[in-house]
């Protein structure tokens, strides 16, 4: 026996070594393919009841809930009513800025880019006294915008999640896909292509470049649309005061129509904070933790029955939700809160 034993034993060491290659190539690549494709998951699966929380977080947040400062952000302009914030969140600050309005006491230096002049004023004004949480949203109750059956924002702000907020440092405040994810734009295949006045992937390569630079363009970007979001105090942070500077300079310096400029920044934000270029959670996934719906139906990844339908127009009828598109009376689809 001893005789045979040796004869295999270089044959046996080659193979071992080989298999061991073959291991480490597997991975590897186990991790090249984890780097998101478009609409991958993003948020892992299996912490829907917020059990991941330290304990000094849930310690934090169960001991202190009123202590913690948490305010809105709003880009208003004359037409529009931000009203219903002051009447049903009493205890958040509101920080509502005129963006049509030079003498107004919360303003921009200029009205450029949308709603990201204002966000981005916002955070380079307070960056030294932030509060615990920032909700970046649009003025009106009613709009096309909100994640909820009647379009309405206010149960919207009230079923969102705070403590999940707080957990993630950045949440976009919409959970279906329907425009937005899982891919809105392609930089580098759409790059110089103008096929709308309001896609943004014609232009989105260059300015990427400059507002992001040194960092590889990713080759898709996807978040759900609309740029109303919450960031944390922290996660604000991370990055210095001097990045908002920059990309306000951007905006500023900018030749782009606001659509595009607005739209460019809109589908920033999520890597601003940290997130990958694609953060598109299933629907499913997002209702539960952002907004504490869950049990839903939901047959598609983007979409749960009930929750979010798009509109067949931009701008909601007079009236609103007790008229409905044909002027017709209708009923609120879900409670008001
Ligand atoms: C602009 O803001 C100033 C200061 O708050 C206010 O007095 C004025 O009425 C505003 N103008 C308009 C047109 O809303
Ligand atoms: C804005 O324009 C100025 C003057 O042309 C230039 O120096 C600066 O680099 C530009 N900033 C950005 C962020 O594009
Ligand atoms: C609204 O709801 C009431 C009470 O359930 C019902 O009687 C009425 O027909 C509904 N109206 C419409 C337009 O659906």
């Amino acid at each position: 026996m001893p005789p045979i034993r040796r004869r295999c034993t270089p044959k046996f060491a080659v193979i071992v070594l080989l298999l061991w290659l073959f291991l480490a190539l597997l991975f590897q690549l186990k991790d090249e393919l984890r780097n998101l494709p478009p609409g991958a998951e993003v948020f892992v699966e299996n912490d829907l009841d917020g059990s991941d929380f330290t304990s000094d977080q849930r310690k934090l947040i169960t001991q202190n809930p009123t202590k913690r400062r948490t305010a809105v952000v709003v880009a208003s302009q004359r037409t529009e009513d931000p009203s219903w914030l002051f009447t049903n969140f009493p205890d958040w600050e509101k920080n509502i800025y005129a963006v049509d309005n030079q003498s107004a006491p919360l303003t921009v230096p200029q009205n450029k880019g949308r709603e990201s002049m204002v966000y981005l004023t916002y955070i380079i004004d307070n960056y030294n006294n932030l509060p615990d949480n920032v909700l970046f949203i649009h003025p009106n109750r009613y709009q096309w915008h909100n994640d909820d059956p009647d379009y309405d924002g206010l149960p919207m702000l009230r079923h969102f999640q705070l403590p999940y907020l707080e957990k993630e440092g950045y949440v976009n405040i919409r959970c279906a896909w329907s425009l937005g994810c899982p891919a809105e734009i392609k930089p580098l295949e759409e790059e110089g292509e103008h096929r709308a006045q309001v896609h943004a992937g014609g232009d989105y390569k260059q300015a990427f470049e400059v507002l992001f630079p040194g960092i590889e363009v990713p080759k898709f970007v996807g978040v759900s649309c609309c740029a109303q979001f919450a960031a944390t105090r922290d996660k604000i942070r991370e990055r210095p005061r001097k990045d908002y500077e920059s990309y306000r300079e951007w905006l500023l310096n900018t030749t782009l129509a606001d659509s595009i400029s607005g739209r460019i920044l809109e589908y920033s934000w999520h890597m601003i904070f940290g997130k990958e270029s694609v953060h598109c959670p299933s629907a499913e996934e997002c209702y539960c933790k952002v907004f504490g719906l869950c049990n839903l139906e939901c047959k598609e990844r983007g979409s749960c029955t009930g929750r979010y339908i798009l509109p067949p127009f931009s701008t909601l009828p007079e009236g609103w939700p007790v008229i409905g598109w044909q002027g017709e009376p209708r009923n609120r689809t879900a409670p008001e809160t």
